[in-house]
């Protein structure tokens, strides 16, 4: 497709896969009540489009050189390509949401722009803790709700929607959703500091770097005491420090006050409290088995 520029970062983000985690989860909600899924397989495309857009734009704002083992599109190419293939990107999941039966397409939309919206309030609060010092657990949680948590809530309720599924159930597809989003961006976030780079595709370190405020580094900010505590505000406020240095001194720092497994608890508590929402739904337990499973997958993953 012409011209080049705009579409070949498109066809380049894409065709590096990734977990396709959320039309996954939008095919298997609807599969929940029905084996018709195929009004499903529009909507659960644009959202994967749509998900792809923001990795473009996510990658700059976080100065991120690689993705899905892949430079990212805008060190291949440049800024400009990122922002204007993202548009396109966005513009193109609308058009593939937009093929969802009449019937249901006003939910369907609604939910959509409704979370759309909610991720780039998420990804400003993102960037705006960067540089602050007074930011909450609290705080934390409620960004990683809306810039990652609501996607995974609407991809599941969407396919509810589609197969007709009653009110309640929707609701409990979309909790089911926030609550394994939060224990995913957890685990994103444990990724980028203990993960392996040739399994996880991204460059270990990255939000140590740009002193994300992550649970582990706001847990850490609350338990170090003394020396340790003077040390985790120095590699935090001076920008002088050499990436690598600064990345193993505050996983050291980490290790010592054992952050990872903290974290690790919070993320079971979400993933428990995934799981009662998902009992909640009104189908047979043998129906809700796989997406159980996936659930169980998506905790213990390594990309
Ligand atoms: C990356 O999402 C962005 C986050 C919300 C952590 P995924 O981990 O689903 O990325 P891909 O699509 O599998 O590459
Ligand atoms: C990304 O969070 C959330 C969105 C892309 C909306 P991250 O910045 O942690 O995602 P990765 O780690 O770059 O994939
Ligand atoms: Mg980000
Ligand atoms: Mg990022
Ligand atoms: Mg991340």
């Amino acid at each position: 497709m012409e011209p080049k520029g705009l579409y070949e970062p498109i066809y380049y983000i894409l065709a590096a896969g990734g977990k396709r985690i959320r039309p996954a989860l939008t095919l298997m909600a609807c599969n929940l009540y029905t084996d018709e899924i195929d009004e499903a397989i529009a909507p659960a495309l644009g959202i994967e489009v749509f998900h792809n857009f923001t990795l473009l734009h996510d990658d700059i704002m976080d100065n991120a050189d690689m993705r899905r083992g892949r430079e990212t599109v805008h060190k291949k190419w440049n800024n400009n390509t990122a922002i204007l293939s993202g548009d396109a990107m966005q513009i193109l999941a609308y058009k593939l949401i937009g093929q969802t039966p009449e019937s249901k397409l006003k939910p369907v939309l609604d939910i959509f722009s409704q979370t759309a919206l909610e991720i780039c309030e998420g990804q400003q609060l993102d960037v705006d803790f960067e540089v602050r010092d007074n930011v909450t657990t609290d705080d934390y949680l409620e960004m990683i709700r809306l810039k990652t948590a609501v996607l995974l809530a609407c991809s599941l309720q969407t396919g509810g929607i589609i197969a007709g599924a009653n009110d309640a159930d929707c609701k409990a597809l979309y909790n089911f959703g926030v609550y394994l989003g939060l224990a995913f961006q957890l685990m994103d976030d444990i990724l980028d500091v203990y993960g392996d780079e040739k399994t996880f595709g991204k460059k270990i370190g990255g939000d140590i770097l740009l002193n994300k405020k992550t649970y582990m580094l706001l847990t850490a900010q609350n338990l170090a005491k003394d020396e340790i505590k003077e040390n985790l505000t120095k590699y935090l406020s001076d920008k002088e420090f050499a990436p690598d240095k600064k990345i193993k001194a505050v996983t050291d720092i980490y290790n010592a006050l054992g952050v990872k497994s903290l974290c690790e608890d919070k993320m079971k508590f979400y993933f428990d409290s995934a799981i009662a929402e998902l009992d909640k739904i009104g189908v047979d337990d043998a129906k809700k088995h796989e997406l159980r499973k996936l659930a169980e997958k998506l905790l213990y993953r390594n990309d």
